[in-house]
């Protein structure tokens, strides 16, 4: 995706190292890595961890360094020391070791990572995901669920963000729902006033809150894809909906059985993964669509649109 992928500039305690020289040459190396100059950008890193050594964000840059040139041995290790510096990994150093096979694509995304990467884009989301990106999963689910119905009670959307899916959502839904972990998309949505009640959960745990068999309608816009094995949300979603309720969701796609995570640091799900879910799970696949939903990099990134229907009570 072309946010930035390490939202240390607006996390509190990792915007500086404590000691000022540190933080220019830090300075220095993150524009030396974005010139995709990796030698130079080594180097300075090199010299901030001389200073700091134990500082999270110069390690992510030097891993990040090694990357560029193809140091992958080196790469991991600088991952790993920041990983463990930071457990809750609000750089993003597990979406990194993934891609080179070094933790399990399951739960190589936290928590801290999709709260710190969300907090930092708040405020400029809907101007840059809509006018750059071309965002359109809100306006794509909306017509797909409202071919199949165009009236619920109670519906939740997952991964609200600023409310872009509850805006087109909101003329169809009695009681409106909405979670997300980051707080500053919370903000941005409860400004809005689209939603009658706002979670600050993660969607699975959000889920399992909901009574059983309460909800007619649950939605993930561009959500799934901070999440590798969907197991879970299905189990949650399939509990919290009444039967005949839906469950529709965008997701990127991937080749293959499984899911990946891809070079933009976000989960990629297989037609096949995504279909054995939804039937495991006691859910009816009433759309399967091949969709783009956003461009990356002036290119439309492929994905699906699913609406799933749950059709037995197990
Ligand atoms: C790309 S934005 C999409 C926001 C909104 N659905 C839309 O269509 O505009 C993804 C949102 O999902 C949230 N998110 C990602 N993983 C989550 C999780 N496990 N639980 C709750 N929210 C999550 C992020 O914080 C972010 O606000």
């Amino acid at each position: 995706m072309a946010h930035d992928l390490s939202p240390a500039a607006t996390v509190p305690d990792l915007q500086t190292s404590g000691d000022l020289i540190a933080d220019r040459r830090f300075g220095y190396a993150m524009a030396l890595l974005q010139d995709k100059d990796g030698e130079a950008a080594k180097d300075l890193f090199a010299q901030v961890l001389e200073r700091v050594p134990h500082w999270p964000p110069a390690l992510l840059g030097m891993g990040d360094a090694c990357l560029l040139l193809e140091q992958d041995d080196e790469a991991v290790g600088f991952f790993k020391q920041c990983l463990a510096l930071d457990p809750s990994d609000r750089l993003g150093a597990g979406p990194r070791l993934a891609r080179m096979n070094e933790v399990e694509a399951d739960d190589a995304i936290r928590h801290g990572y999709i709260a710190a990467l969300f907090d930092d884009y708040a405020k400029r989301f809907d101007t840059h995901l809509i006018q750059t990106l071309g965002y359109s999963a809100p306006q794509q689910l909306h017509a797909a669920i409202t071919a199949i119905r165009s009236h619920f009670e109670q519906g939740y959307d997952l991964g609200c963000g600023t409310g872009l899916m509850g805006e087109v959502l909101r003329p169809h839904v009695d009681h409106l729902s909405g979670c997300d972990l980051s707080h500053a998309m919370l903000q941005e949505a409860r400004a809005k006033q689209i939603y009658d009640r706002l979670d600050g959960d993660d969607v699975v745990h959000a889920l399992t809150q909901q009574h059983t068999a309460s909800l007619d309608l649950i939605t993930a816009a561009d959500v799934l894809v901070y999440i590798g094995a969907l197991t879970d949300v299905f189990v949650a979603a399939h509990h919290a909906l009444k039967i005949g309720g839906l469950f529709a969701f965008t997701t990127q796609a991937c080749a293959g059985e499984r899911f990946i995570i891809g070079e933009d640091l976000r989960s990629a799900h297989s037609e096949r993964y995504l279909r054995t879910q939804a039937l495991q799970t006691g859910f009816e696949i009433l759309a399967f669509e091949a969709v783009s939903v956003r461009q990356d990099r002036d290119q439309a990134v492929g994905g699906w649109l699913c609406v799933l229907r749950k059709s037995t009570d197990v």
